[in-house]
């Protein structure tokens, strides 16, 4: 059981709270704080380390993480990481991906719900048929896709690196599965030809160009980020666009005084910690299976060591080949 908010706990919080007191209001603290104090005495107790997405809320972000960032840096930390056990605050295919880079540990995901409808969008014998319709093609695939598909693939790659990914193999063209509006936005930036599927992120796809013009006329100046997940109309009226971290780290080299990230609603919250003197204004999307992943979720699952992440060991060592080739070509750059 989780104590109460005493003031020993409100001494031990207070200078994490400094922090983030401006996108976490006072009555919110004095639930999570007993939480956080809880779950980073029982991970110590684990060996346990603590994965964050971007997209996770500021409690979780900058109160449990060991190691924050985008698929890409997730999965490179996944590989590299020592401890016994990993907690995936993330969804599913985050967490399958940090099992099949590191079989031996136990990788928890607080909520085995929280998908993704990129990896509902598409199975194995989907890409079977694929290659069936385009014999010879290499299958291109993004890390948003269940163990089954990486299995299927020739090679993984994350928003943070298409492009150069799709590059790397050389050839003229390529299948790319499963974000149609990630592939159109590579089709944008290579000679490659892409065949692509009609998968989609329920979050990002109901942006619009017109809503973010509308927007612009509201905040005349603002500097606007996307990640490329967007549909086409909405990546032309950004200023920017990349993946989650290269958008953080966009944040940080330009230092707009007004920004809008086209993206999840909990990123502008995270980053705001980091730039009070910047103003983060919405449009956002919340993803509703990211919000899955909840602080008393987290410290159930350190409590219990589940749920806790399998997969068959066939599937996983050909889905690691896939990751691993994607992990050998690296991190590209976004479009300014
Ligand atoms: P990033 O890899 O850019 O963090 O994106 C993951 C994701 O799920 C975006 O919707
Ligand atoms: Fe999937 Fe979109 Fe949620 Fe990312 S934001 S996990 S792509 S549904």
């Amino acid at each position: 059981m989780t104590s109460a908010f005493t003031a020993e706990i409100e001494r031990e919080t207070h200078d994490l709270y400094d922090r983030v007191r401006h996108v976490i209001p006072d009555v919110e603290w004095s639930v999570h704080a007993p939480l956080i104090s809880a779950i980073n005495q029982l991970k110590r107790e684990r060996k346990a380390l603590i994965l964050v997405h971007n997209y996770m809320t500021p409690e979780i972000f900058h109160g449990v993480a060991d190691y924050s960032g985008d698929s890409l840096g997730l999965a490179q930390f996944g590989a590299r990481t020592e401890g016994d056990v990993i907690v995936m605050c993330g969804v599913h295919f985050m967490a399958e991906t940090a099992k099949i880079l590191s079989p031996e540990k136990t990788v928890l995901l607080p909520d085995l719900q929280a998908g993704c409808s990129l990896a509902a969008s598409i199975t194995g014998a989907d890409v079977r048929a694929l290659r069936a319709r385009h014999p010879g093609l290499p299958v291109v695939t993004y890390v948003n896709t269940s163990a089954e598909v990486k299995a299927e693939s020739d090679i993984c790659c994350t928003s943070a690196n298409a492009v150069q990914v799709v590059e790397s193999l050389g050839v003229d063209k390529v299948i790319f599965i499963p974000d149609q509006f990630l592939g159109q936005y590579v089709a944008s930036q290579t000679k490659v030809e892409l065949v692509m599927w009609e998968g989609a992120c329920e979050v990002h796809e109901r942006f619009s160009g017109a809503e973010l013009r509308e927007f612009r006329s509201m905040h005349p100046g603002i500097h606007v980020m996307a990640h490329p997940e967007c549909p086409d109309d909405v990546l032309q009226e950004a200023d920017y666009v990349g993946s989650t971290s290269a958008m953080i780290d966009h944040v940080g080299k330009v230092h707009p005084k007004q920004v809008a990230m086209i993206t999840e609603c909990s990123m502008a919250g995270n980053v705001a910690v980091e730039f009070p003197d910047i103003e983060f204004i919405q449009p956002c999307n919340l993803c509703p299976h990211m919000k899955r992943i909840t602080l008393p979720r987290i410290l159930a699952a350190l409590e219990t060591l589940s749920p806790a992440i399998d997969v068959p060991a066939d599937i996983a060592q050909r889905a690691r080949l896939s990751l691993e080739r994607m992990l050998a070509v690296g991190r590209s750059a976004a479009r300014d």
